[in-house]
This record gives C-alpha cells, structure tokens and sequence, in this order.
C-alpha cells in the first residue's frame, strides 16, 4: 500500500469504513501503518494519555510538535493527522495558519484537526484555501471541557440534532476532508453521515458513521484511568508489560539474567 492522502480517505465515503487510532510517537506510528490503518491521528489525548494530565487542556503547541515529529520520523503510510491543541484557534486567523504551517512544515503532517462547528467555519475556509488540509471535529470537544462540565452525549435532543447536521454542513463547506463525531447519540451521527459528502470519523457515535478513531492506550489496554464504555479492547498490553517487568527484575535478583 503506498500513502494514504486526504483524497484517498474522501473517496473512501461509501465504499468501506476508513479505519483510524491515535499514535504519539514513532513506535505505534510504524505499527499502526505497517497493519494498514489508514489515518493515524497525533491527538491532544497525549496530555492525558503520555504525559500524566488530567484532560487536553495543559497540552501545548510544542508538545504536539514533538509527538507528530516522532510520528512522521516512522515515515507511516497512514495519513499523519495532528491535534491543533487548546487554545489556538479561537486566536486571530492569521495567528491560527502559522501554527498550522508549522505543523506541516516542522513536523512533516500531512493534516490538522480542529475542535469546532460553524463558527469555526471562516477561519477553517482560510486554512484550506491556504493548502492546510484540515480534518474537522463536531460533537463531544474534550478542549471544552471546563465550560462542559464534563464528558456527555451530544445531539440527543432535536435542537442539537439540527445544529450537529449545521456544523457538518458548514465545515465541509469550508473544505475539512472528513469529520470526527465524538460522543454523537448514534441516530444523529447517522443523519450526519447522510447529509455531508465527506466521511464522518465517529468514536462513541455508533455504526452509522463512515469511518471509526480509538485512541491506542484504549484499545491496547494500557490506558492506566477511565476507559470509556465504548471502547473495545483488542489487548491487554498493561499486564503484558507489568509480567515482563516482574519477570526481569526476579531474573535480575535471582542471578538468572544476565546469564
Ligand atoms: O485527541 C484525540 O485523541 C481525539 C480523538 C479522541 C478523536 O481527538
């Protein structure tokens, strides 16, 4: 399979789910592509994931650059996504394209994600009239999550159903090559899906979507907190690693390693 590119996952709408996880460095990122994933997404869950935060919020521009430079250095065939992290894109537009150019000119990813609908729309147009090929995020926004409150189920009432198919609407206006759906009631991300022309990303959004993202640590069991109930878990790499830990440092005291 050669690389993945933004045209490849749009064309994909229709034909057969595209399959995404997150990676944060450049071992998951060469074992996500080498199993054929088609996106890999540098997500903000970093900060929650890799560096010990309690949400993405504290997660900064220079730690997304670190990780999707360690990502794009497994050279993966997957199509690079990176997290625009918090704080960034409610800044002036101006402001906004520089980060993302270096983005893709320091890392080397060939997209960026941003959190928002509608009203994100103008300064998303920009972005992709600027050549940033931007994935768009609508439902459940984890940056939000202080004005939140919390994690919650999205579009479950008509009104927020209405405004979901808007943001849809309205992004892929603005360009965006696919959209995240998190935490979507499942009908509502359905509707989604059939009133946009560009694939929906779901995670906690039912089968309806056009396409699925888990985060890694989820999926491979080595997500040490909350695990949504969503999630399911295709190994348990956390009790793997913590028997082979086990096992060297008995090795080590019994004299038997190095032998
Ligand atoms: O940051 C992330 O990992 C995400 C996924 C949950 C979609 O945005």
């Amino acid at each position: 399979m050669g690389k993945v590119s933004t045209r490849d996952i749009r064309k994909l709408k229709g034909t057969r789910p595209v399959v995404c996880v997150t990676a944060y460095d450049s071992t998951m990122a060469g074992l996500a592509s080498e199993a054929g994933i088609d996106l890999i997404l540098v997500g903000d869950t970093l900060g929650p994931m890799q560096l010990g935060f309690e949400t993405t919020v504290p997660v900064t521009v220079p730690m997304m650059l670190q990780a999707a430079s360690s990502v794009v250095r497994a050279k993966p065939n997957s199509l690079v996504v990176a997290d625009i992290p918090f704080g960034v894109v409610r800044r002036s537009t101006d402001y906004v394209l520089e980060v993302c150019c270096r983005f893709m000119q320091e890392a080397g990813v060939d997209a960026v994600k941003i959190e928002g609908g509608e009203d994100l729309a103008p300064v998303i147009a920009t972005l992709t009239a600027s050549g940033v090929p931007v994935l768009g995020h609508i439902g459940l926004l984890p940056q939000q999550v202080y004005q939140l409150g919390g994690y919650r189920k999205f579009g479950k009432t008509e009104e927020q159903r209405v405004q979901l198919i808007r943001d849809a609407q309205a992004l892929e206006q603005a360009g965006v090559f696919a959209i995240v759906c998190e935490m979507v009631a499942a009908e509502t991300a359905t509707a989604v899906s059939e009133a946009i022309g560009v694939p929906t990303i779901g995670i906690g959004s039912g089968v309806g979507c056009d396409g699925q993202v888990l985060v890694s640590t989820d999926m491979l069991g080595l997500t040490s907190g909350y695990v949504p109930s969503f999630v399911k878990q295709y190994a348990n790499l956390r009790s793997t690693i913590a028997d082979a830990f086990k096992s060297y440092a008995s090795d080590v005291r019994e004299r038997k390693f190095p032998s």
